[in-house]
């Protein structure tokens, strides 16, 4: 049994608290918040402790992991205290926002045992495994083309996006972490372009929500990843890679949309994050089943490292308005 304690009760730590305490070989401990109330209601729900000191989770002794899903500038710090106890933890991504400190970390975190990991939850679809399986055994040959199109059903609260790092950062860098996973090959150039079409107040603080970004890769493959922050049918999210010999490609979600049959019509109901869903559950359970193991854990910190890289590279070709070799 993994004793975990959470750091963070917001919309990611509720998602976790849910799936820890569901998971037959974890139990949630306790919780911390700089919300107390938010972290007192989430415990009561969940029948654990709510912590109002955060040095006390670490003094207890009592827990066997971390799962750090608090707002990304309180990450690196708490990964430190992390590693100095000794404690597994699950580091929600991005890493840091600022990239001397997630270096700084990644090097701390070479030097102990202590196995972290960091939150690229799509790893743990099962189309997205089953298409890297077929990829890197040859199927399609080599790979020429990848295509990938995500879409939120709407962009997170103000408060969120303001220390979020901006959408590169903080979004995109999912693909940044499944592109090279998928392949087998990080980019070596990004090229990224950007407009606010969904919401000003983005625009206003700088940022952009719909991203168009094209990766370069060693072997001359290309990458197109189209991001953005709102689709109102809901959650949209597919994988094309097209080869010498084929294409793979992951079923739109639509294709699960639930039709209702009622007295005024026919109504597809909006399709909820299924995606969601399965890969927070996915990537807690091979984390916990991995230390159960004494196994290795993934995605690792140095990937969390290596995503990052390249979400800066694509933040600095969007201030830039041209391609920028991406620098490992
Ligand atoms: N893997 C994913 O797909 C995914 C999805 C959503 C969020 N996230 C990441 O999870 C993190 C949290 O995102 P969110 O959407 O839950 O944000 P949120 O704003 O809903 O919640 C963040 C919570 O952290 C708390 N907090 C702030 N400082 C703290 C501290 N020092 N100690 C403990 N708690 C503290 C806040 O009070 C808040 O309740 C971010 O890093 C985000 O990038 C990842």
């Amino acid at each position: 049994m993994i004793r975990f304690a959470l750091f963070g009760a917001g919309r990611a730590g509720r998602i976790h608290a849910r799936n820890i305490a569901r998971h037959p070989q974890a139990e949630l401990a306790c919780i911390h918040d700089v919300d107390r109330p938010a972290a007192e209601r989430l415990a009561e729900a969940h029948g654990a402790r709510a912590v109002p000191d955060p040095a006390a989770v670490w003094a207890a002794g009592s827990i066997d992991a971390v799962m750090i899903a608090s707002s990304t500038n309180t990450h690196v710090d708490l990964l430190r205290e992390a590693l100095r106890a000794g404690k597994a933890a699950y580091c929600e991504k991005p890493i840091d926002l600022d990239l001397a400190r997630v270096r700084a970390v990644v090097a701390e975190a070479a030097e102990t045992d202590v196995p972290v990991t960091v939150g690229f939850r799509r790893r743990c679809l099962p189309e997205y495994q089953e298409i890297r399986r077929r990829v890197r055994d040859g199927e399609i040959g080599a790979v020429e083309v990848v295509h990938l199109v995500s879409r939120d059903y709407r962009p997170p609260s103000p408060g969120y996006l303001a220390v979020s790092g901006g959408f590169l950062r903080d979004k995109t860098i999912h693909y940044f972490d499944l592109v090279p996973w998928v392949v087998g090959e990080r980019p070596s150039e990004v090229h990224a372009a950007g407009s606010c079409l969904v919401d000003p107040r983005i625009g206003e603080a700088g940022d952009v929500d719909t991203a168009m970004v094209l990766l370069r890769m060693p072997s001359g493959a290309l990458c197109h990843i189209h991001n953005g922050r709102r689709a109102v049918y809901g959650f949209d999210e597919r994988i094309e890679v097209f080869g010498e010999r084929g294409m793979l490609q992951s079923q739109p979600p639509s294709l699960s949309t639930v039709a209702r049959f009622g007295a005024s019509g026919i109504r597809h109901e909006r399709y909820p994050d299924l995606y969601g869903e399965a890969s927070f559950a996915g990537l807690l359970d091979s984390f916990v089943t991995a230390l159960d193991r004494g196994q290795p854990v993934e995605p690792t910190l140095a990937e969390g490292l290596q995503a990052q890289l390249i979400a800066e590279a694509a933040v600095e070709s969007l201030r830039r308005n041209r391609p920028v070799t991406i620098a490992y």
